[in-house]
């Protein structure tokens, strides 16, 4: 069982469990030093070798968000790159397979888009079944449509989202 936890970037608490002996998943600001634990998620979900450099360079520029579980292990990230100077891309979004269907994803997304609103007017992304995996894909869009993400470009194999946001505060 886990319980998944929003920390404010400010806070700093021991990662663990609850007082129930619950895990808590905490959802922060990706930093630089998480790249190799990206970077060692990717080539064990994803397959094939991560642009270390690549990511670094655009964790460091742009929003990205960790989950973190009891022991800091990262469970699961995104990471973002410009894609026009007020439209930010959704590069990368990936739980570890032990943790999903615990609405890790849905927090991790929902944290990455508080971060970029004020910032840029909207995100755009692509899912596409062509990307490899360690595992059978599954498709997840639909994932995508219930966070208010809207379908505009699909071919038999990938679909582009893209979803307007408030002004807010990063
Ligand atoms: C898509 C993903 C990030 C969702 O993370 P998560 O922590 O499982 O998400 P949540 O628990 O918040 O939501 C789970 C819901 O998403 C659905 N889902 C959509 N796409 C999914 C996918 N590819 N794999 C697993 N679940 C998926 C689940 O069925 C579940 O639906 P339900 O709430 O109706 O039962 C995660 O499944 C994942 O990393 N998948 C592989 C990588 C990927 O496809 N990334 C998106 C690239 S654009």
């Amino acid at each position: 069982m886990c319980r998944v936890t929003v920390i404010a970037d400010d806070q700093h608490l021991p990662y663990g469990r609850d007082r129930d002996g619950v895990a808590v998943v905490q959802i922060r600001r990706a930093e630089v030093a998480d790249v190799p634990q990206i970077a060692e998620l990717c080539r064990v979900e994803l397959t094939g070798e991560p642009d270390v450099d690549q990511i670094a360079d655009w964790v460091q520029r742009y929003p990205a968000v960790a989950a973190c579980a009891p022991g800091g292990t990262l469970v699961g990230f995104c990471y973002s790159n410009v894609f026009a100077p007020d439209i930010l891309e959704l590069d990368n979004l990936l739980v570890a397979r032990g943790w999903r269907d615990r609405q890790v994803g849905a927090r991790i997304l929902c944290t990455w888009e508080r971060h970029v609103a004020g910032r840029f007017k909207a995100v755009i992304l692509v899912n596409s079944m062509l990307y490899p995996s360690a595992t059978t894909k599954r498709p997840a869009v639909a994932f995508y449509l219930r966070h208010g993400y809207t379908a505009v470009l699909r071919t038999e194999a990938s679909c582009v989202l893209t979803k307007s946001l408030p002004d807010g505060q990063s």
